[in-house]
């Protein structure tokens, strides 16, 4: 079966954490005997100075053409200044709206050999695993109207509606089906409309899932016990911006944000991205964890294709790897013993060929 893949590297480490990943995803071909062609498209900074369009029609249309997209990060430290539509970011974001995927999935766990990696004790990081479902084509990030008014006061608008919340409240329901079957929603209904509503709805579809527990946790609340008691978390669902925030939040609670990977579905094509960004400070040194992309390509299987063997194949290749010390510069104490970018994604192919 070919399968055509579309990669968007973008900006700063994008490219090289999106090559590691694509180095795996060819040795997962080679091991289970499937055909992948990828096809590199430019968005973000790079496409800003080649085209003008942080998001090219090229670009877009290789990826609705396509069985999967698979992004590296966007951003550059360049348009710090510049109004938020003429930025990488914007690219970003038409493009998870024109793939129309609403459920951005991000899981976090602890691997047993990076317990020492967190800044939280072990007996508070021990067992954590949960997953962020993050709702992400509403909230802030899409509301109108939005802008600067005459008299120079800027504006967002929070809205969501209810087939919004409730689309994405399914998923999250189906998805602890197959966990602890518990759902954490998040939301600051103590003080928003968009928040009540956001409660009322997820309440609402809670009643066809009476074998998942529902929580409801303010946003403010959670973000403090995502410190105190992270392994108690089991699904989390949550609009936009607040998932956006908690789920970096998860990424330092886990050792490092490198190793958060993120699978959007529920659109026409499935956007796999690590959570990290573009990280200008370390961009071209060859040393960023490749792991959160490398994770990204095996939800690709699992989500996209239903390659569930696969996935695990890459899963169980990054957990023997770090099981026997592999450790990547985020993650290390003396930089020494760091392996950089290349090695890591050779390590994980050496893994999962059987090496
Ligand atoms: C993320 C990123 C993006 C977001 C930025 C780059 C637009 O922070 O995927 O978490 O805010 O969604
Ligand atoms: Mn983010």
């Amino acid at each position: 079966m070919l399968i055509n893949i579309t990669v968007l590297p973008g900006d700063g480490i994008g490219p090289e954490v999106t090559g590691e990943a694509v180095r795996v995803l060819e040795a997962v071909a080679r091991r289970f005997k499937h055909e992948l062609q990828f096809s590199s498209q430019a968005i973000g900074a790079n496409a800003i100075d080649k085209s003008g369009d942080p998001l090219p029609p090229e670009t877009l249309r290789s990826c609705l053409e396509s069985r999967a997209v698979l992004l590296g990060a966007v951003g550059h430290p360049n348009f710090e200044r510049h109004p938020v539509h003429q930025r990488p970011e914007a690219g970003l974001l038409r493009l998870r709206r024109g793939l129309g995927g609403f459920a951005n999935l991000r899981p976090a766990f602890i691997f047993p050999a990076l317990i020492d990696a967190s800044p939280l004790r072990p007996e508070i990081v021990r067992g954590t695993d949960m997953l962020i479902v993050r709702e992400l084509l509403g909230g802030l990030y899409f509301g109108e109207p939005r802008g600067i008014d005459e008299s120079g006061a800027a504006f967002n608008t929070m809205r969501y509606s209810e087939a919004e919340v409730e689309r994405v409240a399914r998923v999250a329901f189906e998805l602890a089906r197959l966990r602890r079957r518990k759902v954490t929603s998040v939301d600051k209904a103590n003080v928003l409309e968009s928040s009540q509503l956001w409660r009322e709805v997820v309440i609402r579809v809670a009643a066809d899932y009476p074998d998942v527990t529902l929580e409801h946790q303010y946003v403010d609340s959670c973000a403090m016990s995502l410190v105190s008691r992270p392994a108690s978390f089991d699904v989390i669902v949550t609009e936009n911006l607040f998932g956006d925030i908690l789920s970096d939040q998860a990424g330092a609670i886990v050792g490092s944000l490198g190793l958060l990977a993120s699978a959007t579905i529920g659109g026409r094509v499935g956007l796999y991205e690590p959570v990290h960004g573009s990280a200008p400070d370390i961009a071209g040194k060859g040393i960023a964890n490749p792991l959160g992309a490398i994770l990204s390509a095996a939800m690709m299987l699992r989500y996209s294709f239903a390659l569930e063997t696969e996935a695990a194949a890459i899963e169980q290749a990054v957990d023997q790897a770090l099981a026997a010390g592999l450790v990547t510069h985020d993650l290390a104490t003396s930089r020494a013993a760091a392996l950089n970018t290349e090695q890591c994604g050779r390590l994980i192919v050496e893994y999962l060929s059987g090496a």
